[in-house]
């Protein structure tokens, strides 16, 4: 009772109740405990998931501590070396960001791999430059940054919540490759990933989110918001794509519904474009092309 009152305390008053959300006939209310066995039938395979059965725990764990070896080894070359590395996590609520970054660090030396995950913009940094407050944070010779969402909040969240007006989000869409070619240029090494899942999948994973008492605390008024306004989210994730993927700063697009595979795919994308000393291609195992594909090919 007591310890339900103390999680509850840790919920934005202004969550309130659940939205209810309508798919194809069936009207869902998150509050509900049980969500409706049609939602919970066609999570995995929405949006397009290619697999009809998610990755088993002895196909995952095993990979997964092979590809973070490879990661410290990436790290220690990149502190050896003063290579900078950056990642972008991208993705719309509950796609997995969070979950794929902390399997990244996991193990790596926290003194030299950094979590930026940075909240609503202060009055003050809203008087700065956009990029400004983001690129403050990149990271000095031998370190690695990731990014739980970036400065592309003011393509897809910032337009579609109305935390910006149209005309900043186009204005953006021009300015950040130029900003990226910068820090390519440089010699950053700009990873951007996007993670995709389906309407489905998202509907589960927030009605999980709100019946977890661990998990409660990452549910926010934008998810709810966000429930009626997928088709607008899913155009201005198109622009986005189609404006932001280049040459220098490319996208990779990874089908994330099946949370294992997403992992690992994304650990192995990594490995497998930076050149660190000592790579064992044969720890990192091939690209998962059924989940891993660039802007492009997603878009087409
Ligand atoms: P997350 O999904 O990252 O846990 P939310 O769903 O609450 O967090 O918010 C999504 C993003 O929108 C976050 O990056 C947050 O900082 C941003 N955001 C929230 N409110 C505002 C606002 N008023 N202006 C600009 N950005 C905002
Ligand atoms: P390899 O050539 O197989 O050793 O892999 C490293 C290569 O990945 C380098 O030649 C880099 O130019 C390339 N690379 C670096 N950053 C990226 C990136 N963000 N996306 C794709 N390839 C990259
Ligand atoms: C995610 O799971 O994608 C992030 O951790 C949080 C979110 O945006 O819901």
């Amino acid at each position: 009772e007591m310890e339900g009152a103390i999680l509850d305390s840790v919920v934005p008053e202004s969550m309130g109740d659940a939205p209810k959300v309508k798919i194809s006939g069936i009207v869902v209310d998150l509050d509900e405990p049980e969500l409706p066995p049609e939602i919970e039938d066609a999570a995995l395979a929405s949006g397009g998931f290619p697999y009809a059965k998610k990755l088993k725990a002895e196909e995952y764990e095993e990979p997964l501590v092979r590809l973070q070896i490879e990661l410290l080894k990436l790290q220690a070359w990149a502190k050896q070396s003063g290579e900078r590395i950056v990642v972008v996590f991208e993705g719309r609520d509950s796609a997995g960001k969070g979950g794929v970054i902390k399997r990244v660090t996991e193990h790596m030396n926290p003194r030299s791999a950094h979590v930026i995950a940075l909240g609503k913009p202060s009055p003050d940094e809203a008087g700065q430059w956009y990029f400004q407050r983001y690129i403050k944070h990149m990271p000095t010779a031998g370190d690695i940054t990731l990014f739980d969402r970036s400065w592309y909040n003011r393509a897809v969240v910032e337009p579609v919540m109305g935390f910006c007006t149209a005309e900043q989000s186009a204005r953006f869409l021009e300015e950040a490759p130029r900003v990226e070619r910068l820090l390519v240029d440089d010699g950053v090494r700009l990873f951007k990933f996007f993670l995709t899942i389906g309407r489905e999948m998202q509907i589960k994973r927030l009605h999980d989110r709100r019946h977890d008492p661990l998990k409660r605390w990452k549910l926010s008024p934008i998810d709810y918001a966000g429930l009626s306004l997928w088709e607008p989210y899913s155009h201005a994730i198109e622009q986005m794509l189609a404006a932001t993927h280049t040459a220098a700063a490319p996208w990779t697009v990874v089908h994330a519904n099946d949370k294992r595979r997403l992992r690992l795919a994304c650990i192995r994308h990594l490995l497998l474009h930076i050149p660190y000393r000592g790579r064992d291609l044969k720890a990192i195992g091939g690209n998962d092309e059924r989940i891993v594909m660039d802007a492009p090919a997603f878009l087409h």
